[in-house]
């Protein structure tokens, strides 16, 4: 069996490095090759990655950079096109729901490859983020679809998709937090920033819906406001950096950072009072953690992390930042008085989602 895996983003490389290593520990028979799109390039965003998850280094980097959605999709298509029909493989695994994704599950497809949709079946039924129209493209054409929750399921069974195409398997990207532990609790990263664990709301913003406009501002003026009752640590996502482009008055407990790798991130969300986001992976991994998360959108295409989790959605509605330390302070005096239930981590976020997959492969 031959596997070529796609991977082009961040998050996409959290999700992935179980399984490649799960795929190896089962089969190591098998012949696993890894495409690096290059969607995303800066170290921070991709090297340190691979680095500190322990993924092979990519056999292929196709280097297509940033762009326009037509841009970075059809760059994609076009050298990963060549690439595919000379090695001809029997798989070719896409993670999540950006670029890189829809780009080569349709230039598989179209060359009769089979193609496997990592983390499908999610919906936000807001047709204006383009992360869901690639997300309902590659199900729609993907051959096998692994699932991270029950609802992701509902969706799919919604859209007309036979039932025996998906697999309800688990969060590859809880294995990857569940796995590296041991190496993040212990590292308080949080002190690096002169801040106390337990003590701070951590930040990130990077969806088009916030930052591309005004609203950002709006965002960074309650940051301000918050900090001064709770120390703030934003690392910004480089789009939000080009965004704000230094024109953002920032007040002295707001703290604006680069982006920080994977495991001093996980020591950052582990240990903060309360997390504000608008990425999806966070939503997750704040569930996994019980750390109380608040989402910046008007809807969430991982409703799981509010029924069992943390996660309280804000809207789309930056003001709304302001009541955090006392939504906060609420909750923890419900904690306290033994009124709130404890989270759960939703079925199948234990570790072992890569696991099932590999096994599942080898059938
Ligand atoms: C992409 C995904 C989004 C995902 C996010 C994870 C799409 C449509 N969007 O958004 O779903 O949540 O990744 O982080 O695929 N840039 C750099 N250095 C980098 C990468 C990006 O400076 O290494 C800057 C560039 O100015 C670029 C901008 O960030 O134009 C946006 O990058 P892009 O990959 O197009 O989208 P993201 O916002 O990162
Ligand atoms: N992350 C990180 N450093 C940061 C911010 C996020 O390592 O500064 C990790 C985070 O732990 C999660 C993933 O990146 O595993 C989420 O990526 P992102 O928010 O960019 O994308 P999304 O999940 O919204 O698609």
């Amino acid at each position: 069996m031959r596997i070529v895996h796609v991977l082009g983003t961040r998050p996409n490389f959290v999700k992935m490095a179980p399984l490649i290593a799960a795929i190896s520990r089962r089969s190591p028979d098998w012949d696993q090759s890894i495409v690096h799109t290059g969607q995303h390039y800066d170290r921070m965003m991709s090297e340190i990655f691979f680095e500190q998850l322990g993924v092979p280094a990519p056999d292929f980097m196709l280097e297509v950079g940033s762009g326009s959605h037509a841009q970075q999709t059809a760059r994609v298509m076009e050298r990963l096109e060549p690439l595919l029909v000379e090695n001809r493989p029997d798989l070719v695994v896409v993670p999540g729901d950006v670029n890189s994704t829809v780009a080569a599950a349709l230039t598989a497809v179209k060359l009769d490859i089979p193609v496997a949709h990592l983390e499908a079946g999610l919906r936000s039924y807001d047709r204006t983020m383009p992360e869901e129209i690639n997300r309902i493209i590659t199900d729609q054409i993907a051959d096998i679809l692994w699932v991270h929750s029950e609802e992701a399921l509902r969706n799919l069974e919604l859209e007309g998709i036979p039932a025996e195409r998906a697999h309800f398997v688990g969060n590859t990207m809880i294995d990857s937090l569940v796995a590296l532990q041991d190496r993040f609790r212990p590292l308080e990263t949080c002190r690096q920033f002169g801040l106390e664990p337990g003590s701070y709301l951590l930040v990130t913003l990077h969806r088009p819906a916030l930052v591309d406009g005004p609203l950002l501002f709006e965002a960074v003026d309650a940051l301000n406001q918050v900090s001064t009752m709770m120390p703030v640590l934003f690392p910004v996502h480089p789009r939000t950096r080009a965004r704000l482009a230094g024109n953002a008055k920032l007040a002295e407990n707001l703290h604006l950072v680069d982006p920080a790798g994977y495991l001093e991130f996980l020591s950052l969300e582990s240990d903060a009072g309360a997390v504000l986001t608008d990425s999806g992976g966070i939503q997750e991994e704040t569930t996994y953690l019980g750390i109380p998360c608040f989402t910046l959108r008007d809807n969430t295409e991982r409703p799981v992390t509010i029924e069992l989790g943390t996660n309280v959605l804000l809207g789309l509605d930056p003001a709304r930042i302001e009541e955090i330390p006392t939504m906060i302070a609420s909750r923890e005096h419900e904690t306290q008085a033994g009124t709130a239930a404890p989270p759960q981590p939703p079925p199948l976020w234990d570790g072992h989602a890569a696991d099932r997959i590999a096994r599942l492969l080898r059938l």
